[in-house]
């Protein structure tokens, strides 16, 4: 760990370094659209162009371009790096290219500034979305006036209320509700009381949606709006990583560098924040078993490696603890990494050789990591539940097994079988990736959601 630490800053510079001078194209790109709107910041119409002409074809073939000139109001229930708000800001940037008009308002915000938060939010000022107050005329206003209002998550119910006031009827046929969890305390009237008199909901998978549909059912007695599931997709940059097999080496060298791995090591890695909902602690325990396994039958191997990334001594010390003694007691320290949280998931996606996704109970909602993971052509070892089912192919892109401690040995098994047959698993990885390009890329998404924006238009049009 002394040397993961130590190498880190100087790691974290270089590949930054490598990466930029390897994606230079889309990264000159990125910031002509910035200067662009730095520079025209009064003319929208000016901006637009520029947009258009800087995506290019792109923004003609998009299967969003029906939105143009709509005024579309996104509400997220905060601004933070999580999930949810990344991925309503992916929609904001998708809905701007096509000339959208969009407005964006964040309805938890800490009282004190922070840092990201002004940083995201000068990230979408840059690129044309205006940011207001949640509360206030302006925020009712432009609800009143919009084709279309997102929620984004289900804990953002409870902004109609407070202040739409007695104007909640008449927006409530232009929300779409885009709900990404499913753990109990969302089932809650305070949040989805309006539900059912929304235009539509979307959600990320299909296991997902049929929990909604029954939860609400039973627990609340509502019944669900239409309701569409919209697999998510990978972002361009991610792929234009993932592609690119210069970048790919020098990523996975300055990783293993910084971990003390070798090349030849095989790495299997968790890429989630550490919480017992993730299943780190089932996973070292298989981690552990396949090593006695291999030792037992006396298997010839490359040495392995754990990584967790997403560690968090600060959040959940005491999980955390567990299982860092857990690796101490089976004298694994050698062989078990651990890696701060962060967005940067790339270079540990280049680094490494196998993906587990071992969330536990219901799973994932959907699993983003998922998709990425297989981008890089990385086989996933994951739990049978939640969106994982609905990614990965049993035995063609990766190996599934059962949740909780059930779960141990098949995994643990599933390991070896990865570590013995390099066939097998380089070939599990190249389909992971056709199936990504099949059907997980953003475009397959943005053509997704604009079958559903298509259909919430038209009804609350009618309505
Ligand atoms: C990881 O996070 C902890 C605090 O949670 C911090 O003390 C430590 O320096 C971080 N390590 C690295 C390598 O950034
Ligand atoms: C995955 O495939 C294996 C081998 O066919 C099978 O034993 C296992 O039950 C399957 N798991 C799931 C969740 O389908």
């Amino acid at each position: 760990m002394a040397k993961h630490s130590s190498g880190w800053v100087a790691l974290h510079k270089r590949w930054l370094l490598a990466l930029l001078l390897l994606l230079s194209v889309s990264t000159l790109i990125a910031f002509f659209i910035r200067s662009a709107f730095d520079s025209c910041d009064r003319h929208p119409e000016i901006v637009d162009k520029w947009v258009n002409s800087v995506s290019g074809s792109g923004s003609r073939a998009s299967p969003l371009s029906f939105m143009k000139s709509k005024l579309v109001l996104l509400v997220s229930h905060e601004l933070s790096l999580s999930g949810g708000p990344l991925l309503l800001m992916e929609l904001a940037f998708l809905l701007r290219s096509v000339g959208a008009e969009v407005c964006w308002i964040t309805i938890q915000k800490p009282p004190e500034s922070d840092e990201v938060i002004y940083s995201l939010d000068h990230k979408m000022l840059d690129r044309g979305v205006q940011v207001f107050s949640a509360k206030g005329q302006q925020a009712l206003d432009t609800a009143l006036k919009a084709d279309l209002v997102v929620l984004n998550t289900a804990v953002a119910g409870k902004w109609l209320d407070a202040v739409l006031k007695e104007n909640v009827p008449r927006v409530l046929p232009k929300v779409l509700w885009w709900i990404h969890e499913m753990r109990g305390h969302y089932f809650k009237m305070d949040y989805v009381k309006h539900l059912p008199l929304v235009a539509g909901a979307m959600i990320d998978s299909h296991v997902t949606a049929e929990y909604w549909k029954s939860r609400t059912h039973e627990r609340l007695r509502i019944k669900m709006p239409d309701t569409h599931v919209v697999h998510l997709g990978n972002s361009k940059e991610l792929m234009e990583v993932a592609e690119d097999s210069v970048a790919k080496r020098v990523l996975r060298e300055h990783v293993r560098e910084s971990l003390g791995v070798r090349n030849e090591d095989l790495l299997f890695a968790i890429i989630n924040s550490v919480s017992r909902g993730k299943g780190q602690d089932l996973f070292l325990r298989s981690f552990y078993e396949s090593l006695q396994l291999i030792q037992e039958k006396k298997l010839k191997v490359p040495a392995m490696h754990a990584i967790i990334v997403g560690s968090d001594m600060t959040a959940q010390t005491k999980f955390e603890s567990e299982l860092r003694n857990f690796v101490m007691l089976k004298k694994i320290q050698d062989r078990v990494h651990f890696v701060n949280k962060t967005l940067t998931v790339a270079p540990y996606l280049a680094a490494i050789d196998v993906l587990v996704q071992n969330s536990q109970a219901r799973g994932e909602c959907f699993g983003r990591i998922t998709i990425e993971a297989m981008a890089f052509q990385l086989p996933v070892l994951g739990t049978a539940a939640g969106g994982t089912t609905e990614i990965v192919v049993n035995e063609t892109t990766g190996l599934l097994h059962p949740v909780g401690k059930e779960g141990i040995s098949p995994l643990a098994k599933n390991i070896v079988k990865l570590a013995t047959h390099v066939e097998r698993r380089l070939t599990m990885g190249k389909r992971g990736y056709e199936r990504v390009k099949e059907m997980f890329l953003e475009r397959h998404m943005a053509h997704r959601i604009a079958a559903v924006l298509k259909e919430v238009l038209h009804k609350s049009k009618s309505s």
